[in-house]
């Protein structure tokens, strides 16, 4: 058995993948608490400590936590802040456009086993927010499912950046809203570790991308915002913000690529709803 190459894609066996879904139902957990419990008044850093303990209580880890010194289990990002918003002391307010990015990781085998996940949200329900921050959301929800079913059909990774293309495009025509498609962040392949090969780009690339194969899991997470994509990182090095202050939204799912079809391991239907519209039903575990 060779060692696994820098660039070299980790295929997963069946059984693997069912480690993986352990892991990914642990992050649909904590995206359900974090659901209930995201209310106004609530600091982001009291968010953090519910999905501690929901990862602590299911018997699993954070790989969020100290990941590169990260300093909590979960990111959240308010209104402009785009990605990897530390939970702190600001207590959420009717209306904000938030995105929590989750994870944990089960061990079996000997081997850790990711799971990785996020969500946008409305604090005080879809009515408290603008119709901007809603299409926004739903927009970038969009852009995700069609990159997931894209995977269904599609014979490269690249295929994910060409159907969140096509979202935002079709929605600039259809709709006259335009979206920034986010490019500094991508989603990635997954496994025994939380960040492995392929990178997963959000946006049509010429040439070359990996062939998408079974036994591959990667994480699909396109991120909008209402204007111009640029960001810039904070002094503390993690938060990320919109260079024109305009709001950021990001969703995400692991998606196994099996012989069958596709399994989106981190949606408690394996995806079922989501991707009914594009026709498909995906594979069970
Ligand atoms: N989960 C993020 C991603 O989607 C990575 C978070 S890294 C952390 O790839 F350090 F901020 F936790
Ligand atoms: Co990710």
């Amino acid at each position: 058995m060779g060692r696994l190459r820098r660039n070299q894609i980790e295929l997963k066996t069946i059984d693997q993948v069912r480690h993986m879904r352990r892991a990914d139902m642990v992050v649909a957990s904590i995206h359900q608490a974090l659901r209930a419990a995201a209310k106004p008044g609530v600091t982001t850093a009291q968010l953090d400590e519910v999905s501690a303990r929901v990862i602590e209580k299911a018997g699993a880890k954070s790989n969020f936590l100290g990941y590169y010194g990260y300093p909590a289990t979960v990111c959240i990002s308010v209104n402009d802040t785009v990605v990897h918003g530390i939970p702190n002391d600001y207590a959420l307010r009717e209306g904000d456009l938030v995105s929590f990015d989750c994870g944990a990781y089960i061990e079996a085998d000997g081997k850790q086993w990711h799971g990785d996940a996020a969500f946008t949200t409305i604090v005080g329900g879809d009515s408290a927010g603008s119709e901007e921050d809603r299409m926004l959301s739903a927009i970038t929800e969009e852009a995700m499912w069609a990159a997931i079913a894209a995977t269904a059909t599609g014979s490269t990774v690249g295929c994910v950046g060409d159907a969140v293309e096509e979202v935002v495009a079709r929605r600039a025509v259809e709709n006259g809203w335009e979206a920034g498609i986010v490019e500094e962040f991508i989603g990635h392949g997954i496994g025994t570790k939380m960040h492995m090969p392929p990178d997963v780009l959000n946006y049509s690339v010429r040439g070359r991308s990996p062939k998408l194969q079974p036994g591959m899991v990667i994480c699909i997470e396109p991120i909008l915002t209402r204007g111009s994509a640029r960001t810039r990182t904070l002094s503390d090095d993690w938060t990320v913000k919109t260079v024109d202050g305009s709001k950021a939204a990001h969703w995400e799912h692991s998606v196994a690529i099996l012989p069958e079809g596709v399994c989106v391991l981190s949606a408690p239907d394996y995806g079922a709803k989501g991707l009914a519209p594009y026709g498909l039903i995906p594979v069970r575990l």
